[in-house]
């Protein structure tokens, strides 16, 4: 389906989508909202959302910084390691943690949404910066999914990769609730201890099926112009 997009345009797109998150992120920060848990210990860090926010922002940062070394030394190439790391950052985190965010943050929505987002919030919080922090994150990354064709390293590893995010994630809303006493999502403090658990458990659970689907919807927009590649080297003998 796709073909690799040149990096001009490459560059383009990234940089809007840099930019978009920039002012995001500062509009998050500078409107003066009463909003919960914002002035209290760890700050906006200790939200998911926020967290993906930052991510996504040094994500397509780093890919505006590679376009343009591309267009610079278009003779050297761009030092692979770099885009090694951009693929890894993009598989393992960037697109799963979109995904996530999206989904479970929609879902809870549409059950109740005083559990995540409740409405008088709607009075401080300007629409389109809910969507920005919960809705746009997702086709954006579909957009660079389909725009450059991420390498998927080993299953396994990737796996315990983003394992090993949500384990530290979720450490950090158990300290901040064993320091201060406030649980980052009000949905937990309505939750039995064994409740609490299934849903750290559920969480936790629902991330390696959102990696393999990157994996998946990145294979089949770029099935075709591999096939074409490797035709093109010479490894399709027959
Ligand atoms: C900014 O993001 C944090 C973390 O997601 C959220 O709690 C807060 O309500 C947001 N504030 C604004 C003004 O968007």
């Amino acid at each position: 389906m796709a073909a690799a997009a040149s990096w001009g345009s490459c560059l383009c797109v990234h940089t809007v989508i840099f930019a978009w998150y920039v002012f995001t992120i500062t509009k998050n920060c500078s409107l003066n909202t009463d909003a919960p848990g914002v002035k209290t210990y760890g700050g906006r860090w200790k939200y998911l959302t926020f967290l993906d926010l930052v991510l996504q922002c040094v994500f397509f940062g780093l890919c505006v910084f590679i376009d343009i070394v591309h267009l610079i030394l278009p003779a050297k190439g761009v030092p692979s390691l770099l885009v090694k790391i951009r693929d890894k950052i993009f598989t393992i985190l960037a697109f799963p943690l979109a995904a996530f965010v999206f989904s479970s943050f929609w879902s809870l929505y549409n059950y109740d949404r005083e559990l995540v987002y409740p409405k008088y919030l709607d009075d401080i919080i300007p629409v389109w910066l809910n969507h920005a922090m919960h809705t746009t994150i997702l086709p954006l990354v579909l957009v660079q999914m389909y725009i450059q064709n991420h390498k998927y390293g080993g299953r396994i590893k990737s796996i315990i990769g983003l394992a090993l995010f949500a384990f530290l994630y979720l450490s950090g809303v158990l300290w901040v609730h064993y320091v201060s006493d406030i649980w980052v999502y009000p949905i937990m403090a309505k939750l039995s201890p064994v409740g609490l658990g299934l849903f750290f458990g559920i969480a936790a659970l629902t991330m390696a099926p959102l990696y393999l689907l990157g994996e998946k919807l990145s294979r089949k927009i770029w099935a075709s112009a591999e096939e074409k590649e490797e035709v093109r080297l010479g490894w399709r003998v027959s």
